[in-house]
């Protein structure tokens, strides 16, 4: 990221999380309830543990913003840890006089997660060192923080969604969405559902392959979809290297606690198929900048690194989260013996909330790469460079041309 900068802080069970966004432009509104609403969407769905009963998220804005708006400084956002009630001697930065930790030391790395490699980096005794910071509890402060860009990208008419597409061996149907009815009303449905989708079938499906899992003491993973609408075309440059937007999308999500692998458009299908099946044939079109047109969107929205105007389509797979009720082996590092690896109250499948992560991220990148692009130290001079580019592509401010 070139104009954007996202750095959180925070652990698990500590007071709480921050997160400092630089960068934005000054002149934009912050809406509080709508962040709140993101925080909120994170906490939800089927599979989550008790956890998130305890955490209802909260942000606060401690800095950059006044009387409603950015004013061009760091922007710092703040969402409590509920929890640390109960783990104030654990968590405390100090301990009191008299006070004493109440857990012991994590000793049995739990595989999967960062509890062993961090450990050996850190050098630390109690791996809780590792696995507070490691939690992804952090992912609180990254939705706050991409909430604030989500609303700088409205403003640019780009709305973004997501949905889930797999839990397990369950998955939604394979049709487009536009044919499973008014596009409102089908996100509508995924936003109400326990596993974002909008088929009944399928939440059924999903909703019982995580029943069966918890039920096992065994966990699920899955791929989520997100889905950028009204990206305009010439984010992201094929200029240079570190300039590509599916290079800056892919590591924004590769970075999200248990993804395992991000595709743009068909992505891996794409390489079993001939071109003739893979590319996006240009078809003349008078509603689209230069009278061009896609005839599909296979390529999911960026060619060449650069955003081409069509809807930018990300899919991200999800491992089946690692700590387990019945735990995997692992060992104790002091006797050197096996043992099951340490149990930390946990989620079964954190698809659904990683899919509003996933927008988290994919809306990071995105602002970062339209802040590139039309710059501006206030939000005025950032929308006159976008309507200049708007004219110069021919199409009039509200979308046609
Ligand atoms: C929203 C969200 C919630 C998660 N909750 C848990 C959890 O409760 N238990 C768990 O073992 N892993 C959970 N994970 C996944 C772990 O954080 C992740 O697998 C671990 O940090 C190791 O990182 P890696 O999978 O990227 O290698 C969650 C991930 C996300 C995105």
């Amino acid at each position: 990221m070139t104009r954007l900068d996202l750095k959180t802080a925070g652990e698990s069970h500590g007071r709480g999380l921050v997160a400092l966004l630089t960068g934005l432009p000054a002149g934009l509104p912050v809406d509080l309830p709508s962040l709140n609403a993101d925080l909120r969407r994170r906490q939800l769905g089927h599979g989550r543990g008790d956890r998130m009963k305890i955490e209802s998220d909260e942000g606060e804005i401690l800095a950059g913003v006044r009387h409603g708006h950015t004013t061009g400084a760091p922007v710092a956002l703040l969402v409590w840890n509920r929890d640390f009630a109960v783990w104030q001697a654990d968590m405390a930065a100090h301990l009191a006089p008299g006070q004493e930790p109440t857990r012991p030391p994590l000793r049995r790395p739990r595989p999967g997660h960062a509890d062993l490699a961090g450990g050996m980096k850190f050098g630390h005794y109690d791996l809780r060192d590792v696995l507070e910071r490691a939690s992804a509890r952090e992912t609180a402060a990254r939705v706050a923080a991409g909430a604030v860009c989500r609303q700088l990208l409205a403003r640019f008419g780009v709305v973004l969604r997501s949905r889930v597409l797999f839990i397990g061996s369950a998955s939604a149907p394979a049709a487009d969405l536009e044919s499973r009815g008014p596009l409102d009303d089908v996100w509508q449905t995924i936003e109400s559902s326990p596993v974002r989708t909008d088929d009944p079938e399928a939440e059924a499906a999903m909703v019982s392959a995580i029943d069966a899992a918890r039920a096992e003491g065994d966990t699920l993973g899955g791929v989520g979809e997100v889905i950028a609408f009204g990206v305009p075309p010439g984010l992201g440059s094929y200029t240079s290297w570190d300039a590509r937007l599916d290079g800056a999308l892919a590591a924004a999500l590769m970075s999200i606690p248990s993804v395992k692998a991000v595709e743009i458009g068909d992505g891996l299908a794409s390489a079993r198929l001939p071109g003739s099946q893979v590319h996006d044939e240009i078809v003349p079109d008078s509603m689209r900048p230069y009278g061009a047109g896609r005839a599909s969107n296979r390529a999911g929205g960026v060619e060449g690194g650069v955003s081409n105007g069509e809807p930018i389509v990300l899919r991200v797979a999800f491992k089946p989260i690692p700590t387990l009720v019945r735990p995997l082996g692992s060992m104790n590092l002091d006797s050197h013996q096996s043992q099951p690896a340490h149990h930390e109250r946990s989620d079964v499948c954190i698809v659904p909330a990683g899919c509003v992560v996933a927008e988290a991220m994919t809306a990071l990148a995105l602002a970062d790469a339209l802040l590139v692009k039309f710059g501006g130290d206030h939000l005025d001079d950032t929308v006159a460079a976008f309507e200049h580019y708007l004219h110069r592509l021919g199409v009039r401010p509200h979308g046609s041309v």
